[in-house]
């Protein structure tokens, strides 16, 4: 099913459930991190297939931090075999990647990975996938707002642009820190579907879902016209 009629959607995603989908299972929590990978590669795909222009993925803030070590080991290492080993087929797929969040935390083999990803693939122009990991939406306003700015200016320094379509799995409703000032006029979609099975299809319906809804940003939306932000 294909349901993109638009030229640009942003879609943020907070991808979640996945300590919990293994404990259903009788297994470690790093198991479904490793299912969630799986999902993301899933997800990738799909949003490039119904041209969504943007996909933005809460992968690790920077409250995950508190964490069991051996469980922030095995998500560092997730997230650096993604980016190493993805990155030729989502460069052949024209998505360009960035990472959202601090570095100087990070192990420095996925600060490499990181560099390495973003260098090899800034000339996509399909899908801009970007990674949040050691995020924090907080700091990023914080850390961009230290000149008197006007919003549109300190929405450049974000690097991110308006969030159109914000989707939660795993059955709670709230932001979590996660594009905060980006989601000003976001719609939202929370499903009780845990990550790891999130698949295509639920994206689809996630995606329908949202081209049902009518956007007025705050003014009013007269039959047939289409209102936009600001
Ligand atoms: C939240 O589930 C999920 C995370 C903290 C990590 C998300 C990471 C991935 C999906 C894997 C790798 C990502 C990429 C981009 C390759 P949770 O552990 O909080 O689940 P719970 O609420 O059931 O405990």
């Amino acid at each position: 099913m294909q349901t993109t009629l638009h030229t640009k959607l942003h879609v943020a995603i907070i991808m979640d459930g996945n300590g919990r989908w293994a404990e259903e299972r009788g297994l470690p929590r790093p198991d479904g991190h490793q299912v969630g990978a799986d999902a993301v590669r899933a997800i990738v795909r799909a949003a490039v297939e119904h041209r969504v222009s943007a996909l933005s993925l809460y992968a690790f803030s920077s409250y995950n931090w508190q964490r069991p070590p051996a469980e922030v080991a095995g998500l560092m290492g997730l997230l650096r075999h993604f980016l190493l080993v993805e990155v030729p087929w989502l460069r052949d797929f024209g998505v360009r990647i960035t990472v959202l969040g601090r570095r100087d935390r990070l192990p420095i083999g996925l600060a490499k990975a990181i560099g390495h990803a973003e260098a090899s693939t800034r000339d996509g122009r399909r899908l801009h996938l970007r990674i949040a990991i050691d995020y924090s939406a907080r700091d990023a306003i914080l850390a961009a707002a230290a000149d008197h700015l006007t919003a549109d200016e300190l929405s450049g320094r974000l690097d991110t642009e308006d969030v159109d379509l914000m989707i939660r799995t795993g059955g709670d409703q709230r932001l979590s820190d996660f594009l905060l000032w980006e989601s000003a006029y976001a719609e939202f979609y929370f499903t009780r579907v845990k990550w790891p099975d999130f698949g295509p299809d639920d994206f689809a319906a996630a995606l329908a879902d949202y081209h049902r809804r009518t956007r007025s940003f705050g003014g009013v939306v007269e039959a047939g016209a289409a209102a936009a932000p600001h």
